[in-house]
This record gives C-alpha cells, sequence and structure tokens, in this order.
C-alpha cells in the first residue's frame, strides 16, 4: 500500500473535519449574533433597545455600547471565518486540484489540460472578489437593488462555472466562490471597520455612520450568501443535482430560493412573521430547480451492441450482464484495489468487484450512471451508452 496516498486520504479527512467545524462555528455565529440584533427592542422601563438571551442557566442583556474600557475584552467572530476558509482552500486543492482529471474535467465541456483546470479552477476566486466588491463601492446601489445585483452576479458566476467544470466540480466551485466573498467581506470590510469602532468606543466617540452602513451591508450579505454556499458545498453528495442535464440553470434556481429562504426567516428574526408570498416564491424556485436536475433517462431501448445484450434486454437481465457492464465501466476505480492512480481504496468507499455489491447499491448506481452523468467522471472512462443504461434499469427493477 502507497503510505503516501494513505496519509493523504488521511489528511483530507481531518481537513474535512475541521472545515465542517470551523464552518459551524462561523454560520452558527453569524446567524445568532443577527438574531439578537434583531430582536433589540426597547423595554417600558428603559428605552434604550436591547434584546434579552437565555444561554446556559442565566439570562444576559445585549445593548448598543457608547463606550469601553482600555483593558476590556471585544468579543468578535472572525477566525472562525478564516479557519474555514483556509482548510476549504486546502481541501479543494488537496482533493479536487489534486486529481484534475478525475474530479475538474469535463472533456465534453472543456477538454484542458490538468493545469489549465487547476489554473481556473484557483485564480478566478480572486477575480470574484474584486468584482462583487467593486460592485459593492462603486456600482452605486445599496439596499434591496444591491442585493438583487448580488443574486445576479451569484447567477452568472454559477452559469459560467457549470459552462466549464464537470458537475461535481461546478458545484462545489460554486461553493467556494460564495464562500470566498462571505470571508472576505468580513476580512478586508468588517474586521477593519470593527477595529475602528473599539478605538472610536474606547475614546468614546459616536460611530462613523459610513464604516457602519458598508460594513452592516456586507454583513447582510453574509447572511444571503450563507444558505446556497452550504447547499452547493454539501452537492458532492447529490449526484442528480451536480450532473443533471441542466445543472447551470438548476443551480441559478437554488441560488434564488435560498435567497428567498433567508429573506422569509430574516423577516421571522425581526417579529414581522411568516410572508406567505415570499415562502411561496423559495418553495416555487427550490421545486423547479429539483426539476431540471431530474432524472435525465436514457431514450427507450437503445441500440444493444451485441446479440447477447439484445435477449437480456428483451428477455430479463441477469445479475452477470449488469456486472459485466459495471466491470467494464467502474470497477478501475470501485474496486478494493484501484487502477487509476491517486485512488488508494475504493472509490467513495464503494467496491462494486465483490459478489452482491452491484445488487446492493443498485439505487446509487443508478442515480450515478444512468440518470445522471455523475459517473464514470467524464473523460476518465466510456460513458454509459442508452442500452447499457435501459438494460441496468430493467436489471434494477428485478427483485433482488
Ligand atoms: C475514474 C474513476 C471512476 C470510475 C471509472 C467510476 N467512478 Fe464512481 N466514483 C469515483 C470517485 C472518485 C467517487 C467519489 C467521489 C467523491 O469524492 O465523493 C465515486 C463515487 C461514486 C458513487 C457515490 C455517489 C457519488 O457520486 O459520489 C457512485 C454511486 C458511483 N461512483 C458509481 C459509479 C458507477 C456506477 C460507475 C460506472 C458506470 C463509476 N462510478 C465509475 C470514481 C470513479
Amino acid at each position: 500500500m502507497d503510505f503516501f496516498a494513505v496519509a493523504v486520504d488521511d489528511a483530507a479527512f481531518l481537513l474535512r473535519w475541521a472545515h465542517v467545524l470551523a464552518a459551524v462555528l462561523m454560520v452558527g455565529s453569524a446567524f445568532a449574533l443577527l438574531k439578537l440584533d434583531f430582536a433589540m427592542k426597547p423595554r417600558a422601563e428603559d428605552p434604550t433597545p436591547q434584546s434579552l438571551l437565555l444561554h446556559a442557566g442565566a439570562g444576559f442583556r445585549f445593548l448598543r455600547a457608547r463606550d469601553a474600557d482600555a483593558a476590556e475584552r471585544a468579543l468578535s467572530f472572525k477566525w472562525e471565518f478564516y479557519a474555514t476558509w483556509a482548510s476549504g482552500f486546502a481541501l479543494l486543492c488537496l482533493v479536487f486540484c489534486a486529481a484534475p482529471r478525475l474530479y475538474l474535467i469535463d472533456p465534453q465541456l472543456w477538454n484542458a489540460s490538468p493545469w489549465a483546470a487547476v489554473a481556473a479552477a484557483l485564480i478566478p476566486l480572486a477575480l470574484t472578489w474584486l468584482a462583487y466588491d467593486w460592485l459593492c463601492k462603486k456600482g452605486g446601489l445599496s439596499g434591496d437593488a444591491l442585493l438583487v445585483a448580488l443574486f445576479l452576479f451569484a447567477a452568472l458566476l454559477a452559469l459560467a462555472l457549470t459552462q466549464v467544470f464537470s458537475g461535481r466540480a461546478a458545484y462545489v466551485l460554486i461553493g467556494a466562490h460564495l464562500g470566498t466573498l462571505m470571508v472576505a467581506n468580513i476580512a478586508h470590510v468588517v474586521a477593519p471597520v470593527q477595529k475602528r469602532r473599539l478605538a472610536s468606543l474606547r475614546a468614546g466617540l459616536p460611530a462613523d455612520e459610513a464604516d457602519a452602513k458598508a460594513a452592516g451591508a456586507r454583513a447582510l450579505h453574509n447572511q444571503y450568501l450563507a444558505l446556497p454556499t452550504l447547499f452547493f458545498m454539501l452537492s458532492g453528495h447529490a449526484p442528480l443535482l451536480f450532473a443533471g442535464p441542466r445543472n447551470g440553470l438548476a443551480a441559478v434556481l437554488f441560488i434564488a430560493g435560498l435567497f428567498l429562504t433567508r429573506r422569509l426567516w430574516l423577516k421571522f428574526s425581526r417579529g414581522l412573521g411568516v410572508d406567505r408570498r415570499l415562502g411561496g416564491a423559495a418553495a416555487a424556485c427550490l421545486t423547479l430547480g429539483f426539476c431540471l436536475s431530474a432524472p435525465g433517462g436514457p431514450k427507450a431501448g437503445g441500440e444493444a451492441l451485441n446479440a447477447s445484450q439484445a435477449i437480456a434486454l428483451a428477455v430479463r437481465p441477469d445479475a452477470s450482464e449488469a456486472q459485466k457492464i459495471i466491470d467494464g465501466h467502474c470497477v478501475a476505480c470501485h474496486a478494493a484495489r484501484p487502477q487509476v492512480e491517486g485512488l488508494v481504496t475504493a472509490a467513495g468507499g464503494l467496491d462494486f468487484s465483490t459478489p452482491g455489491s452491484i445488487a446492493l447499491h443498485r439505487g446509487a448506481i443508478l442515480r450515478a450512471a444512468v440518470y445522471s452523468r455523475a459517473m464514470p467522471p467524464p473523460g476518465m472512462a466510456p460513458a454509459l451508452g442508452d442500452h447499457e443504461k435501459n438494460l441496468l434499469i430493467r436489471w434494477a427493477q428485478i427483485e433482488h
């Protein structure tokens, strides 16, 4: 066994753990703080807006500070953001960019050399931030108009990425771009504003209006970006979503649906109740997105490749016919000892070479290789033809 490859696999797992942990802290803190902020109201006996937080066994009051002691420690959440981005970037490099043919490239979309694909995956992360930052500062928009512009920006990004990369990579990269905007908002706008505000609080000075507005807008954008970022980061577990036939348009609808969901949720947090129209619009966008990613099945019948396959399809395909297809298209990677460079153990933990395993995984096989183009990874092994897909569907319908 190749110990270097095993170490890389273990490192990827540790990074994934760190990434999820940091992301939970990052999104959790951002959502909790906004909830506290939105709940602030004057009390009958005290006109200062404030909210009451119950934590562990105690109650705490949260209100806007007017001054701070020089020695007082100010709490803020920024390292959670930086740790999420750093671990995510490392994962992107270690998993996707280390095996570009397996993960990034779809030769039908862009037959790139591995280096070109890696460069195209990483460099635009910085460009996206520069373009979005320019839009916020120089676009002349604010409030809801700027939010709509942010949605259109994210939609264009999703359409572009799904035109260039394999579905799996495109969806994760959409998440990486949106996540980068969130973290850069903190690093380049919110954190510097907070630093200046802490100094002015210590000097007993009022807040700088322009500073407060800029940081408020970026923090609000982060609230909207959080849901789609998490959605696309998790999409790797759902081949029907990322490798459906219209994954670009579906991505746009998912972003729209999740922006609307967050708006609905924020309105609710402000104590404005449930806006049914917003809820309906969010549900419609998400449903349409899922419909667009619905199975793109094979054409009925399909060309039989040889006489035995024609008979198998007409009669009742048995497990050996199905196994033959899987052997030809899948077991190079889905076996205990994969034949493909960069894989140490069965790809995705699925070993299709052992007896009975394809029957056990028939649902996942249909989703990944028959109803979507997720498997085999585009360009790495011949894709299944319509006849083979039909045969697998017929076989999967038989009781096992
Ligand atoms: C070139 C290598 C390769 C080939 C060939 C291949 N796979 Fe995969 N497969 C992978 C990798 C890598 C993963 C894990 C992806 C990840 O990181 O989640 C995977 C994951 C899967 C999964 C889990 C769901 C998913 O999409 O993550 C299924 C199901 C699957 N493959 C089925 C198939 C079938 C069926 C075939 C043949 C038609 C096939 N694979 C051919 C590399 C391959």
